[in-house]
């Protein structure tokens, strides 16, 4: 078999890469381990910026997305007795859109099916080599036939555990890492949200956000020791916990069946560059954020605008300006985003540190309070800066 660009991974990034390449009249065919059922239904993420929500609209697979998405202007920030509210649209005339990863995959891979496009699904020992070639190599095994397929250029879009960064020789890659001392337990909930914008609390007892998936569906996060196991939370604890640390007066988070839970712990990575020869690297292939500041989705799709239009520019006018340019220019915002993600995360989070640490968030917040040009900077990187090679 052979292709234009092997894609390895349907997740948000290899399957926006997928359709915008198509939209150039390049092809490609995406190599998934997992089955279709199971990439639909797995939650992660649920925050879109502005420019995630532009990039649906220029690939056709937003209608979903307008019709059920939830459009916010802005977020809260709560102390025990505080809560401020983040006005992103004024502060930055941005909005973002709470619409839920996997349906966001879901509207994807449709999209992608109803356009003829090819994706195989249960791809298992997905192997890649000749990487420093002009034809590398993806094998994979489809049922009992074992499939080579010839590509021009490989995007390694498979996330942090995937096969593509570890396919990199050694000595390579730098890589840089932080691994935080905690986890968040999240729960997805069948509970009308008794709140209009999601809220990050600072609480004594650690942080916790409110979020939510629908006008009926909460989603809430607890940090935990990174220790933690499940079976220490039953529900009630759960919920005890959560009215805590979101407490504020004559207001409760409203509580009803939970449907999913799970740990997710923290940790920061990039590796860089995110090439090597023939093959690039997208997403969480390349790095992943502390999920404080909701970046990591967005970030997988911004890589894979700037891959994308390098494609197009190299198969268009026959010139590698931007695929040499690619890893640099995608790491700016890499970088941005890590820094937001710590600065979110540093600032509202039990870090272990002791109280001087814990009096220090709370002049932070109390900064963001008082001051238009520090809740600016704030809501300028969290709705996502504009999507320019510059950042
Ligand atoms: P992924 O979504 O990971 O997609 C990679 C795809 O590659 C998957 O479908 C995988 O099955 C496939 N794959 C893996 N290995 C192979 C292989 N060998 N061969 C073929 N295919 C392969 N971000 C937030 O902003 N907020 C959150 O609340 C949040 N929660 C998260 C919770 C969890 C448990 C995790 C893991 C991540 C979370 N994230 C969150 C991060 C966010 O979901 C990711 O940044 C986003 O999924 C990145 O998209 P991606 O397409 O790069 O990678
Ligand atoms: C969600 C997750 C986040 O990490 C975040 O910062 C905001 C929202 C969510 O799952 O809805």
């Amino acid at each position: 078999m052979r292709t234009q660009v092997g894609i390895v991974g349907a997740g948000p990034a290899g399957l926006t890469l997928a359709l915008l390449l198509k939209q150039s009249g390049i092809d490609s065919t995406v190599i998934e381990c997992r089955d279709r059922e199971y990439v639909e239904r797995r939650v992660r993420a649920g925050l879109l910026e502005q420019n995630t929500i532009d990039l649906m609209h220029q690939i056709g697979a937003a209608d979903r997305m307008d019709r059920e998405g939830l459009r916010h202007s802005g977020v809260y920030l709560r102390r025990p007795g505080h809560t401020q509210y983040i006005d992103m649209v004024n502060l930055t005339g941005r909005h973002i859109a709470i619409y839920g990863q996997q349906e966001m995959v879901k509207d994807l891979i449709a999209t992608w099916i109803d356009r003829g496009g090819d994706i195989r699904f249960m791809a298992s020992s997905v192997e890649l080599s000749d990487l420093d070639s002009l034809s590398p190599l993806i094998e994979f095994t489809e049922g009992r036939r074992r499939i080579e397929l010839r590509c021009e250029f490989i995007a390694g879009c498979d996330g942090f555990h995937g096969v593509s960064r570890t396919s990199i020789p050694p000595g390579v890659l730098k890589e840089y890492d932080l691994v935080y001392p905690f986890s968040w337990l999240g729960i997805l909930a069948e509970a009308a949200p008794s709140t209009d914008a999601l809220i990050y609390s600072w609480h004594e007892h650690g942080f916790s956000l409110y979020s939510m998936g629908s006008p009926t569906v909460s989603r809430l996060y607890l940090q935990v020791p990174v220790d933690e196991v499940l079976e220490d939370w039953p529900d009630e604890r759960i919920w005890g916990e959560l009215q805590i640390r979101h407490a504020s007066e004559g207001w409760r988070v409203s509580e009803g069946r939970i449907v999913e839970r799970g740990l997710t712990p923290m940790r920061s990575y990039v590796c860089d560059p995110m090439r090597y020869g023939r093959l690039f690297l997208a997403g969480d292939a390349a790095h992943i954020v502390p999920p404080t500041g909701a970046k990591g989705l967005n970030l997988a799709v911004n890589d894979v605008r700037l891959l994308a239009a390098a494609l197009s520019e190299w198969y268009e006018q026959g010139s590698a300006t931007g695929l040499d340019r690619y890893s640099e220019t995608a790491l700016r915002r890499v970088w941005r985003a890590q820094d937001f993600s710590n600065y979110m995360t540093q600032m509202l989070h039990d870090t272990g540190e002791g109280p001087f640490a814990r009096r220090l968030q709370l002049a932070r917040l109390e900064y963001l309070e008082r001051s238009e040009a520090a809740a600016r900077t704030l809501a300028e990187n969290y709705s996502g800066l504009p999507a320019t090679d510059d950042f």
